[in-house]
């Protein structure tokens, strides 16, 4: 948590860096919504937040796509239905625990936004040529963004991937070499869970932090690290 000295003389005031921690402690991955709407002008807000994250050679390679239609819609719910199932099949013994979990709240957010890497994706070599995959990262930026802006705003945002891209491409005319990435269902709450949803439920718990911070190479603990 911020603590009342700022580290350096461009520190925000001690409130806003609480605003800061606040909203990224408090952002939750959502799949329970309350319907509702999200005015045209939060979600410009929220899009812009998401706009401006970095990305690799500032190569901006996210596209969004708000679903608008209620049919098509229902058709990416169905996709992610069957790949819920796929996926289902495939965890062997953790099978009926994972149906029993909600994995998406598609029909009933305000708003979902197909979230897609641009085709032409390889024209841009600049801290690519070995980690093409950086695209990707920059599009996980871009929707932490929109995640973050979004708690503040109050509203809900879940993140939805269980689809075969090749679906979604269909659905959504996607040209090719674009790819979808995400299905993000935004809107309204009744509440944010306290914890992750997959905490609550058992599925999986918060690693220590000391678990995941080594010094000088892996596995080589961090004995700096505040344990409080
Ligand atoms: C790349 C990515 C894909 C995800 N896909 C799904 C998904 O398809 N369905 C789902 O219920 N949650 C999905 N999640 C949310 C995670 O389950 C969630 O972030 C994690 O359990 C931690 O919970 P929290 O986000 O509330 O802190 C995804 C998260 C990320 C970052």
């Amino acid at each position: 948590m911020a603590s009342d000295t700022p580290p350096t003389a461009q520190a925000y005031g001690a409130q806003e860096r609480a605003a800061i921690y606040r909203a990224i402690d408090e952002r939750r991955d959502m799949r329970h919504f309350a319907g509702g709407s999200v005015a045209p002008e939060v979600l410009t807000r929220l899009l812009t937040a998401a706009h401006h994250a970095p990305s690799v050679g500032f190569m901006q390679p996210w596209r969004f796509i708000r679903v608008r239609s209620r049919a098509l819609r229902e058709q990416l719910h169905a996709c992610v239905e069957v790949e819920r199932q796929r996926t289902a099949d495939a965890l062997g013994e953790r099978r009926d625990g994972f149906l029993q979990l909600k994995v998406e709240g598609l029909l009933d957010a305000a708003e979902v936004f197909a979230v897609a890497l641009a085709d032409g994706r390889e024209a841009h070599v600049f801290g690519r040529r070995t980690l093409p995959e950086m695209d990707l990262a920059s599009v996980a930026c871009a929707i932490q963004n929109l995640w973050l802006a979004a708690r503040a705003e109050g509203l809900g945002m879940g993140w939805v991937s269980f689809f075969d891209p090749a679906d979604v491409a269909r659905l959504l005319q996607l040209p090719p070499g674009a790819r979808a990435v995400a299905l993000l269902c935004l809107g309204p709450v009744h509440g944010f869970y306290e914890e992750p949803m997959l905490a609550r439920e058992r599925w999986a718990r918060r690693a220590p932090l000391a678990s995941v911070v080594f010094d000088d190479g892996w596995r080589r603990q961090a004995d700096w690290l505040d344990r409080a």
